[in-house]
């Protein structure tokens, strides 16, 4: 029997208490413990978070491993607090088939950082022609229940409907990325005063807004879950809102590059902040992190997509889009939203753990700190400061766009299923 005692811990932000985690679960909660048998981990001052979950990686593998690799990602992951990921479909061959989502399992129990669940493409290729082999990806073993061409939309209203409706057999979510490929094409930015100065071809907000709609409507009519990815203007929240009021079976994510980041950093024309979608306005980060607070977004994804130097260290308009983000996500996410006081470390495990693992359908995460629970946490330090330097972080991706800044926050130790992927030995106390 192995055993662990985290003393002190401030879980969800509340008062100082003791958490013993016995073979991968929590054994019990609560203040003085006994230490007796267990190793100690000193957690005074500390945060305690259920294990984080993100709906929304980029892993590469397969294809793309002088990008990132599973081991490099979910290293990644594990430092940034996450215990599983969600790895998007773009890969080469792209996660079409229950063959590549079964590799992308297979890695990521290998690996051991984060539970690792593959996200299988809506269509073949991510082409948007004809519907991949969903029911085939859900019986799988990695029983994929979350299907999305991000990267791509899917802009057939004929193909999103019979992929919402195939995948209410198996209580699966189809996540959109909200892109209308006509209004957009050749686009490098987000539309308004900055792309018109720089002279940068435009990307609308209504271009995301169009296709929100669309399938808000279209879930409503067929009665099956939508997920619209790295929602990132106003309008697209006050849609949300409406739907969700209407009853529609809607769920919502924001990147924390879209709570902090505005276009205004594009007049230094470096690439590292190119992404799709793009950065906007004050207003708009404004009303996402409104809408975060107020549940109409569900949740934080980081849409961690790092990128080989060679495809960001060039002139714009030729730069791949994407932005790291697995390692700054809980700190962005303390400075836009914590420290502001617009969400509580209660609503942070609510929007970074439990409300990501339940639209995933991912059972054994975001569960709560109680008796009984997968011992999946993180110990976050929040009044530690430090700045962000690309080079010393485990994904092999340098594109942050957080580098330089100073950030509040610091993982200190996540554990996954009682055994940890990061642990700050200054921690450790004493050992049975
Ligand atoms: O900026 C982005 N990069 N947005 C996406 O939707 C895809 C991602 C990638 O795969 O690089």
């Amino acid at each position: 029997m192995s055993s662990t005692l985290v003393t002190g811990a401030r879980v969800l932000g509340g008062e100082p208490t003791d958490l013993l985690l016995t073979d991968g679960r929590i054994a019990a909660v609560g203040p003085g413990l006994s230490a007796e048998g267990a190793e100690v981990v000193d957690a005074t001052g500390l945060v305690a978070l259920p294990g984080l979950v993100d709906l929304h990686t980029h892993l590469r593998e397969p294809g793309r491993e002088d990008a990132e690799t599973v081991e490099t990602g979910t290293q990644a992951a594990a430092r940034g607090g996450f215990t599983a990921v969600f790895a998007m479909a773009n890969t080469f061959p792209v996660a079409d088939t229950a063959g590549v989502v079964e590799q992308v399992k297979r890695l990521g129990d290998e690996a051991g950082w984060a539970e690792v669940r593959p996200v299988g493409a809506v269509t073949v290729g991510l082409a948007g022609r004809q519907l991949a082999e969903l029911g085939a990806m859900a019986d799988s073993a990695a029983g994929v229940r979350v299907f999305s061409d991000d990267g791509h939309c899917v802009s057939d209203a004929v193909l999103m409907r019979r992929a919402l409706e195939y995948v209410k057999a198996f209580d699966g979510v189809i996540a959109q990325h909200a892109q209308e490929p006509r209004l957009t094409e050749d686009a490098q930015m987000n539309e308004g005063t900055v792309s018109a100065v720089l002279g940068l071809r435009g990307w609308p907000s209504v271009a995301e807004e169009a296709v929100i709609a669309r399938d808000v409507l279209l879930a409503d009519h067929v009665g099956s879950r939508l997920h619209v990815c790295h929602v990132s203007t106003a309008g697209s929240v006050e849609i949300l809102r409406w739907a969700k009021a209407r009853g529609v079976q809607v769920t919502a994510e924001v990147t924390p590059h879209h709570l902090l980041l505005t276009d205004e950093l594009a007049r230094s024309y470096d690439p590292v902040y190119k992404v799709n979608p793009p950065l906007r306005t004050q207003a708009d980060v404004e009303a996402v992190r409104e809408g975060l607070a107020d549940g109409t977004i569900d949740i934080v994804a980081t849409d961690h997509a790092p990128h080989p130097l060679e495809d960001k260290d060039c002139e714009w308009a030729a730069a791949a889009m994407g932005m790291t983000g697995l390692e700054t996500a809980l700190s962005v996410v303390q400075h836009a939203m914590v420290d502001t006081g617009l969400l509580t470390w209660a609503q942070v495990a609510d929007r970074m753990s439990a409300a990501p693992a339940r639209i995933g359908r991912l059972a054994g995460q975001g569960e709560p700190l109680a008796p009984g629970s997968a011992a999946n946490l993180v110990l976050v330090d929040p009044a530690a400061r430090w700045t962000v330097d690309p080079a010393q972080m485990a994904t092999s991706g340098r594109n942050s766009p957080f580098r330089g800044m100073d950030l509040p926050g610091r993982v200190v130790a996540t554990v996954l299923r009682g055994r940890p992927t990061v642990l700050d030995s200054h921690l450790v106390r004493s050992t049975p």
